[in-house]
């Protein structure tokens, strides 16, 4: 079965999703962009696409089926809605919404308009992601009690929207909502303790007060604590992924270098009698721990998944063939979790509540 999408918000994203829905998916075609600014409105027609004068002429377009919003944050609500109630299946960029409340309303239409209605969580098809997933879930870390994922640039926020609170910048909503949906997705518990620390370390003045540096302490109801940090003003950075369980630790430091992991051996760990010179001193607790009663293995990324498998899922959904992946409740929770965390931080405390 054949599909057509119009873009509203033709910027870097909507460019993104042009391209490769144009060259990785068949059933799939972009006819065209609705844009306030008229630069991107002929490049669209540059690429062969049709420029709408307004959404609404957009949405009117009986040939489409599916609507991608890429616009700044802000304007998601609006055109999300609009799109359902035009008789559209809508996919929405994350973050889906501004907050908690807007994504209540929004999933309500979508539920009355009867339409598909998604995020595009892109990350869950991050490989770095996948293999660390894949690793829990086979059993061989153990039980996971300490989980750290982070992300960190040196070079603070483009000047952009993204900027700007009232547009919805940040990196809260901008790489926050990424790290946490995968977290989310990775521990099968609710999350029950919220306790975070959210910066504004360049961006102070008034307008431009928007979050560029945060780290966020999760406690799952299982008893897994997961660690979150994006950084927008590290020269020097730490691991993407470090993972401890009660049988290993795992790391990857960047997106492409694959996993090194640690497993301990079946075999009782032997403690000397006396203390042991190291590097750090006297200690036996910081001494390595003897070669012999540890594994070691390096496990490379695999090889390139698409993320345009979102795109296969949202139009097998379309089609009654399939569930979608990633489902609006599941961002809701991701939107939660980024509430709590801002209060954590605003007020000093920990947030105790089944998200
Ligand atoms: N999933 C991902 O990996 C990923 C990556 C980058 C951005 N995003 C998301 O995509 C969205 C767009 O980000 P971007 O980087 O493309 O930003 P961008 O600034 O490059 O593009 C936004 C576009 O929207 C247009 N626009 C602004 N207000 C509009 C309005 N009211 N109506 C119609 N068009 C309007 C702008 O003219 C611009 O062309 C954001 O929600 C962002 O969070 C997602």
């Amino acid at each position: 079965m054949k599909h057509t999408m119009g873009i509203i918000g033709f910027g870097g994203m909507g460019n993104h999703h042009y391209k490769h829905v144009t060259e990785e998916i068949d059933r799939l075609t972009v006819k065209g962009v609705y844009d306030i600014k008229d630069e991107r409105a002929e490049y669209a027609k540059s690429l062969g696409m049709k420029a709408y004068g307004s959404a609404e002429e957009l949405l009117g377009d009986s040939e489409i089926d599916l609507v991608l919003v890429a616009t700044p944050n802000n304007w998601h609500k609006h055109y999300v809605e609009a799109a359902l109630r035009a008789g559209k299946n809508v996919i929405c960029e994350k973050p889906v919404m501004m907050n908690s409340t807007e994504l209540a309303e929004v999933m309500e239409t979508a539920r009355q308009c009867g339409k598909v209605f998604t995020v595009h969580q892109n990350r869950r098809w991050d490989r770095d992601y996948l293999l660390v997933k894949r690793e829990l879930e086979s059993g061989t870390l153990g039980k996971p009690f300490f989980i750290e994922s982070r992300v960190e640039g040196a070079r603070g926020i483009p000047g952009d929207w993204r900027c700007t609170k009232v547009a919805g910048g940040g990196m809260m909503l901008d790489w926050g909502v990424h790290l946490i949906d995968q977290m989310l997705m990775m521990i099968d518990s609710p999350v029950s303790e919220i306790y975070a620390q959210v910066l504004n370390v360049k961006y102070q003045n008034p307008e431009n007060d928007v979050d560029d540096n945060l780290k966020i302490n999760m406690k799952f109801k299982n008893g897994v604590c997961a660690m979150i940090e994006v950084g927008t003003y590290n020269m020097l950075t730490l691991p993407r992924w470090y993972v401890c369980g009660d049988k290993g630790t795992m790391k990857i430091d960047d997106w492409g270098s694959g996993a090194d992991i640690v497993y301990a051996k079946d075999v009782e760990m032997v403690w000397e009698n006396s203390i042991i010179y190291t590097a750090a001193g006297p200690t036996r607790t910081m001494a390595p721990r003897p070669r012999e009663t540890v594994e070691e293995k390096h496990v490379d990324i695999d090889e390139k998944k698409s993320v345009y498998l979102f795109y296969e899922n949202v139009l097998d959904t379309i089609e009654g063939k399939a569930e979608l992946i990633v489902k609006p409740e599941e961002a809701m929770r991701s939107m939660k979790v980024m509430e709590a965390a801002f209060k954590s931080s605003d007020e000093g405390i920990c947030v105790k509540e089944e998200i």
